[in-house]
């Protein structure tokens, strides 16, 4: 079964700016799969066409076999839930249990259930103690754990994100991988937006590669082994794909190039990339 099915999906922009070029994709439930791509390159426009925030005008969107459209947008935003890349673009109370309550109260869920949905996912990211603080006055940090929290209290079957990391500190970014990862043991589906090669070698099934609007191509993180398609799509190899390029082991993160270089426990334990 497919997460996410796209054929022949084109987009430009209002002011007639091309965004999108003839996108066939089929992405696997239950994987993680990362949209890589350089500035520009048309991933954001890509992940508002998923839950219909953009709704295709040329070619078709399906999520979970239910087409993106008009009289099944209720169901789709149940099925997904997107991760803004600003988190100040998707919170809109004055205070963070509020905002994460939102997605639940419109459900028409019990209040009880709500009031337990609410504390279980702020519990998850630890932000408890941030409930009754109003969410533009939090870091950047801060905001994004709350933005997730009010996708984890909806429980969507897939999880679509823009640039889920950009701006956290290493360890903040570690651990909201940690939660997306939980939540992919549990059956999600992850779809991320990112620029950033390491991230994606060490952190995706499967590699999306855009370059000016279109796929360049798609297939398992062993793609970005390929220097000629990275070159063509103006990313960099990732850096341990480059330092073991002519060795048999293909070591993905620092800690397992650590244990194939027999370093100190410390490096192997490493959780950046
Ligand atoms: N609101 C908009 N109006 C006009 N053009 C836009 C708008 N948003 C994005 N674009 C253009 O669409 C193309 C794809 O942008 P985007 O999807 O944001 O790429 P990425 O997320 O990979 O940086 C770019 O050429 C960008 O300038
Ligand atoms: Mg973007």
């Amino acid at each position: 079964m497919f997460a996410l099915e796209i054929k022949n999906l084109s987009y430009s922009y209002p002011d007639r700016t091309p965004a999108l070029e003839e996108i066939n994709l089929k992405i696997k439930a239950r994987k993680k799969t990362a949209i890589l791509g350089t500035n520009g390159s048309g991933k954001t426009t890509l992940i508002y066409h998923i839950n219909g925030i953009i709704p295709a005008r040329e070619g078709s969107v399906t999520v979970l076999g239910l087409p993106v459209c008009k009289e099944n947008l209720q169901r789709v935003r149940r099925a997904v839930g997107l991760l803004f890349d600003s988190p100040d673009n998707q919170m809109f109370s004055t205070t963070v249990s509020g905002d994460i309550a939102f997605g639940p109260r419109n459900l028409k869920l019990d209040p009880v259930i709500i009031d337990q949905k609410v504390h279980e996912a702020m519990r998850k990211v630890t932000i408890e103690d941030l409930a009754d603080r109003p969410p533009y006055c939090l870091s950047l940090g801060q905001k994004k754990r709350a933005a997730i929290a009010g996708l984890l209290a909806m429980e969507p079957q897939i999880l679509a994100c823009d640039e889920p990391f950009s701006g956290l500190d290493p360890i903040v970014a570690g651990q909201f991988r940690d939660i997306l990862d939980q939540l992919k043991v549990k059956g999600a589906t992850l779809i991320y937006s990112t620029h950033d090669v390491n991230l994606a070698y060490a952190w995706a099934d499967e590699v999306v590669i855009m370059k000016s609007g279109r796929v360049l191509a798609f297939s398992g993180f062993e793609l970005l082994r390929n220097e000629a398609l990275l070159q063509q799509a103006s990313l960099p190899l990732p850096v341990l794909a480059q330092l073991f390029k002519d060795r048999a082991e293909k070591p993905r993160t620092v800690a397992e190039a650590a244990k194939v270089l027999d370093l100190q426990p410390q490096v192997r334990q490493a959780k950046n990339f």
